[in-house]
């Protein structure tokens, strides 16, 4: 028997899907720990490319860098899936993160009034705060090619952020910005059309269209940052991103440095 979330989310979201790769095979769940964590159980056990898992509750979700994900039941999409894009080598990985970030862009875009824009590395932002996120855990076989790929991401649809003393006060949702409930099912439907166009014109050599449409949405860039990395932090300004998805950000020096792997705050330009 389906359970409530199969029936109101992901049967309709089957409904007229016509994708070839992306939620060929699509699970719903009430509740998992996290939908990468299983995802890359089935990925190590050797399942295609192309599954997709949504979750209606996480109780361990991940965010990056080591961090929780929460949101209440119901009140999100939090859906992984898995790529096995063996023609990729590891240090284009950052493509998977700009394939995720516009094909939920464009979907949101298609299916709501509201416009979407991106701050580096993968956060989603309307109004300036954060919509959702992107969490991408790769294998690789070597230096040579990647493995497999699992793409998770958190979209904060039908609630309040700014009402949970618990999540950061910059978070917000599409209920909050659009002004009305979004229907979860239709959103998930357009997102997984979105993200087979994409991947299929990625995996067909169109890296540059790619790069640019996320460049067309990244606010980052010309404005006074501060970086927060592992072991300390620094200030400047964001002058561009690299061939690798590097942050290039010229500190208070002039030096010209460059950010793999960190948190970004975007302040007032006259304090860079
Ligand atoms: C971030 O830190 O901004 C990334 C958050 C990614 C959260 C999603 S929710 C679905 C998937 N499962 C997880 O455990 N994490 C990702």
């Amino acid at each position: 028997m389906l359970t409530s979330f199969e029936q109101t989310i992901i049967e309709p979201a089957r409904y007229q899907l016509e994708t070839l790769i992306i939620g060929q095979e699509l699970l719903g769940l009430e509740q998992t720990a996290s939908t990468n964590s299983l995802i890359r159980e089935r990925a190590f056990a050797g399942v295609a490319e192309g599954l997709v898992i949504v979750a209606n509750e996480q109780t361990a979700g991940r965010g990056r860098r080591g961090r929780n994900w929460s949101a209440p039941a119901g009140s999100s999409l939090l859906l992984s899936l898995l790529l096995r894009p063996t023609w990729l080598v590891p240090s284009e990985s950052f493509l998977l993160t700009m394939l995720a970030a516009v094909a939920i862009s464009e979907a949101i875009e298609r299916e709501t009034s509201c416009t979407v824009e991106l701050k580096w590395p993968n956060d989603l932002l309307i109004n300036g705060r954060k919509l959702a996120g992107i969490l991408v855990e790769l294998e690789t076989a070597g230096p040579e090619r990647l493995r497999w790929a699992v793409i998770g991401s958190g979209i904060n649809v039908n609630w309040q952020p700014s009402d949970d003393p618990t999540i950061n006060q910059a978070a917000t949702s599409l209920a909050s910005e659009c002004g009305h409930e979004v229907d979860r099912a239709g959103l998930l439907r357009a997102i997984l059309h979105s993200y087979d166009r994409h991947y299929l014109n990625l995996r067909s050599g169109r890296r540059e269209a790619l790069r640019q449409a996320w460049l067309d949405r990244l606010t980052t860039l010309g404005k006074a940052v501060e970086i927060e990395l592992s072991t300390h932090s620094f200030v400047g300004v964001a002058e561009a991103v690299d061939q690798h998805g590097g942050l290039q950000v010229r500190d208070n020096t002039g030096q010209l440095q460059t950010v793999y792997a960190g948190d970004v705050k975007v302040r007032p330009l006259a304090q860079a």
